[in-house]
């Protein structure tokens, strides 16, 4: 029989990087070489259920309905592991996973899937985890995941080789700046190679990786003062350099890796076209060949009615920001 307080549920949200993460100071802890800061984004949601088990053999993990691959199970059960360390428990779990994003999106939902499954996990076993800690414990699965526990504006520092509770920590609420994320899902490119890959390449062969090392706590410095001032000029200038910086990382590695399509292209060109006649429009991309705009509340309809006439965008839609991971028992 399952003791009922052995469950819970946990909802979070993805997020955007403002300043980027490309590149860990230690792999086997997955701590990133870099700061980064991000916006986190209502619409995009990840529910995650989680129940210890003492009827279970082993543990079972079912994403958006169907059994998880081999590759996916083997990252949820690395964190249940952890939580079943913390917590002394050895019983298994049944997770069940699912995505809230609009269909055919084809974006990473790490961010959100492991900031709910920490949450949920960690509740489940009985650990009463401060947003600290769980914000450390979703890190060591996926650091993006790390800023996904709280809403709002969220900055999540570099850590270096050893460090085993690095965490996030709130910038400012989601209601402190009333932007919006403009999302324009593109025709796919090439074959995806996986950030946690991409970033691992282009620290061992880009000859651009030590020079992005150097200049990305200066841009995520500026980023984060820009928003504490509601300054978007600031900030998607800022934010646009390190997109491409980080790109060009993943570019000049061995072998390759261009995450862009033509239509990445066409995308960037009509957000710089906006910004030319006056609209404060701002672009980031993240290891696949999607654009993603910022911009102020007043100029969302006018951006995404642009990106949504651009060849090669199939569909677009919009986030505002979010709120804090919440959890359910
Ligand atoms: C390009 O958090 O997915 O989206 O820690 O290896 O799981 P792992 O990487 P992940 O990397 C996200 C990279 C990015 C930029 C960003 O979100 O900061």
């Amino acid at each position: 029989m399952t003791d009922r307080s052995m469950q819970a549920s946990a909802r979070a949200c993805a997020n955007i990087a403002l300043a980027k993460y490309w590149g860990k100071a230690d792999v086997r802890r997955n701590v990133p070489a870099v700061p980064s800061i991000s916006l986190t984004l209502d619409q995009l949601v990840t529910e995650t259920r989680v129940r210890f088990d003492e009827s279970l053999g082993a543990d079972v993990v079912r994403l958006d309905g169907r059994r998880a691959t081999v590759a996916e199970a083997e990252r949820v059960i690395a964190m249940l592991d952890r939580v079943r360390r913390e917590a002394g428990l050895r019983l298994s779990a049944h997770v069940t996973s699912h995505n809230h994003f609009p269909t055919a999106a084809g974006l990473a939902s790490s961010a959100s899937g492991f900031a709910a499954l920490a949450a949920a996990a960690s509740a489940a076993a009985g650990l009463r985890f401060n947003a600290r800690r769980l914000s450390a414990l979703a890190r060591a699965s996926s650091a993006s995941a790390a800023r996904s526990i709280y809403g709002g504006f969220v900055e999540l520092p570099a850590g270096s080789r050893g460090d085993s509770d690095l965490a996030a920590r709130p910038i400012a609420p989601p209601g402190h700046w009333n932007l919006r994320l403009v999302v324009a899902a593109t025709e796919p490119g090439q074959k995806k190679v996986g950030s946690t890959e991409g970033m691992e390449r282009s620290r061992k062969t880009s000859p651009y990786y030590h020079a992005w090392l150097d200049q990305a706590p200066r841009w995520s410095r500026k980023i984060k003062r820009a928003v504490k001032d509601r300054d978007l000029d600031t900030l998607g200038a800022a934010m646009e350099q390190s997109t491409l910086a980080f790109h060009c990382c993943a570019i000049t590695s061995d072998p390759p890796i261009l995450y862009w399509a033509p239509a990445t292209l066409a995308a960037l060109a009509t957000v710089r076209g906006l910004r030319e006649r006056g609209v404060s429009a701002w672009a980031t991309m993240d290891a696949g060949p999607h654009v993603k705009a910022l911009c102020g509340v007043g100029d969302a309809t006018r951006v995404r009615q642009a990106l949504d006439r651009t060849p090669g965008v199939t569909r677009t839609w919009m986030a505002k920001p979010g709120p804090d991971v919440e959890v359910h028992r």
